[in-house]
């Protein structure tokens, strides 16, 4: 199959609180094409709680989930005995979704006799690019979302080495953080971000906490505990108040962003040279700040931002599908009972390559 053929992967996502199923098509020469890309988010389901609850998401997958597959076939406009592979996301993410995405794979996978592929959610973000840009390795990722926040050079399909992460909260956890506690709905970011818009961000003298360490990682609860600390001091803080503490907070956020994908930047091209992009995944990439001080930081490190379009920045089946499909072409298939993981690190298979790469011969 990998001689010349186009394949088609159904793709499985429900690591959080996005029921998806997509239908992607991979030409031999490396292009791709989305032929379907259904996401059904829970965001209902979980506002009134202030974040994700794992026990209601795993149902909202369990009750949604055929439905999504189906709708994605449907409109892919092909049949289960067309699928050239079903590859679901099998971590890192809340273990109960995790399991009922990897199941249905295993299931469509075992009754239609087509190959199984675990994938990691962390690599289907990094890969998405190339099938939207079409980019060729290496390039550098920064991904942000509300359980992630990593920056890593991706050499290759199955190659990742993590230069940075957090060492507590993502960014997105820290802006749904800072809206709970100023009383903004779920989910925070788009809040803060409307919020801080009005705001001084000179109001407040906020942390910037790991700015100027030789290291690329994150830090970002002591920024947090700051703006909680500030809020608390206020006995009812008015709009103006919340606009300046969401000001401030986004704007240590920039400072902090900047500083740790340089460093990440600089990292990248001691080790392994120019990288060809720097590439934002991630909810938290639809920030418009964000946005431009990565634009800044790209050029002055000389290389270009590549940002996918919104929906497949953020979580949905078609980056599943596409890393199903990459990893399809190089022959690295799952067996039936590979197991679902709420962690899982991205340079593991950097680390032990025979472990999860897995050569077979192709039908
Ligand atoms: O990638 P995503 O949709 O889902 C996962 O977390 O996997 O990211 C959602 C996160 C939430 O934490 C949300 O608050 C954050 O991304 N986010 C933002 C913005 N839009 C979404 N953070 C800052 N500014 C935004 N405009
Ligand atoms: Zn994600």
């Amino acid at each position: 199959m990998a001689s010349g053929k186009p394949t088609l992967v159904l793709g499985i996502e429900t690591t959080c609180d996005e029921t998806a199923a997509a239908v992607v098509e991979r030409q031999p020469d490396g292009g791709g094409r989305i032929l379907s890309n259904i996401v059904r988010s829970q965001i209902a389901e979980h506002a009134p709680f202030g974040g994700v609850v794992p026990e209601i998401a795993a149902r909202a997958h369990v009750d949604m989930l055929d439905g999504i597959v189906r709708q994605a076939m449907t409109e892919a406009g092909i049949g289960f005995d067309k699928l050239n592979g079903v590859a679901a996301a099998a971590g890192p993410g809340l273990i109960g979704g995790v399991i009922v995405g990897l199941t249905t794979a295993k299931a469509i996978a075992l009754v239609h006799k087509t190959p199984l592929i675990a994938v990691n959610h962390l690599e289907a973000h990094a890969l998405t690019p190339r099938l939207t840009a079409g980019l060729a390795f290496p390039y550098c990722l920064f991904l942000a979302s509300g359980g992630h926040t990593q920056i890593v050079a991706v050499l290759g399909v199955g190659k990742y080495v993590r230069l940075g992460t957090t060492v507590d909260d993502a960014i997105g956890e820290a802006f749904d953080k800072i809206a709970k506690m100023l009383g903004l709905p779920y989910p925070g970011g788009p809040e803060v971000e409307r919020a801080a818009r009005h705001g001084d961000p000179k109001r407040f003298e906020f942390p910037r906490p790991m700015v100027g360490r030789p290291d690329a990682n994150f830090s970002l609860s002591g920024l947090k505990t700051a703006v909680r600390n500030e809020a608390a001091r206020m006995i009812e803080p008015s709009p103006q108040d919340i606009a300046d503490l969401c000001a401030g907070f986004q704007a240590a956020v920039l400072d902090l962003t900047s500083d740790r994908i340089a460093v990440g930047l600089r990292l990248f091209h001691d080790q392994f040279g120019p990288p060809r992009a720097l590439v934002a995944a991630g909810g938290v990439a639809a920030n418009l700040a964000i946005r431009n001080a990565l634009q800044d930081i790209a050029a002055k490190a000389q290389t270009t931002l590549i940002i996918p379009p919104p929906a497949l920045c953020t979580d949905n089946g078609a980056m599943i599908a596409w890393a199903g499909a990459e990893r399809l072409a190089l022959g690295m298939l799952d067996d039936l009972d590979s197991a679902p993981r709420a962690r899982w690190r991205l340079d593991e298979d950097a680390q032990t390559p025979a472990k999860f790469a897995k050569t077979r011969a192709q039908h």
